[in-house]
């Protein structure tokens, strides 16, 4: 997907220059995301307040974790060791927050900021393994990207 990553960080740095609030930003972020990659179901963003994992912008189904504690399923457990965590098959995984039966593999991004820990960006797809490593290497680098933003 070399060709495909160049176009999609290049998309996303032009959403992130744009002059607009910070959550519509991130809502086109995962916009283009979702319409862009094969397999990625649900995208959306956590940001850090009070400790905790509070649901940003997203796209696709609604889900009941708006709010996640440091430890809890694979968002938490990613928030706590400060690295992506990639799940090939959700149901293996006995710390885990079902937002949807659908959902088969996950994979959760930390975001940064000054060494803190500020979010995470989130995909869920509804087929088994369907991230790997050049899915990690393009959300670290969007998480990077949007770190500086946060
Ligand atoms: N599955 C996540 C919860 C968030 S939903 O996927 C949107 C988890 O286990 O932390």
């Amino acid at each position: 997907m070399t060709v495909k990553k160049d176009k999609i960080i290049e998309e996303i740095e032009n959403i992130v220059d744009e002059e607009k609030e910070l959550v519509s930003k991130l809502n086109d972020i995962c916009l283009h995301l979702h319409n862009e990659l094969p397999g990625y179901d649900w995208v959306g963003f956590y940001l850090v307040e009070n400790d905790e994992l509070v649901l940003g912008p997203y796209v696709g189904e609604p889900t009941d974790h708006t709010n996640i504690e440091f430890g809890e399923g694979v968002c938490g457990q990613a928030a706590e060791r400060k690295e992506t965590f990639l799940v090939d098959d959700v149901k293996q995984e006995e710390n885990y927050l079902s937002c949807s039966p659908k959902v088969e593999s996950e994979i959760v991004v930390p975001i940064f900021k000054e060494g803190e820990i500020r979010g995470e960006i989130d995909i869920d797809s509804h087929q088994k393994a369907s991230f790997g490593e050049e899915d990690q290497k393009l959300l670290e680098e969007i998480a990077e990207i949007v770190g500086k933003e946060l």
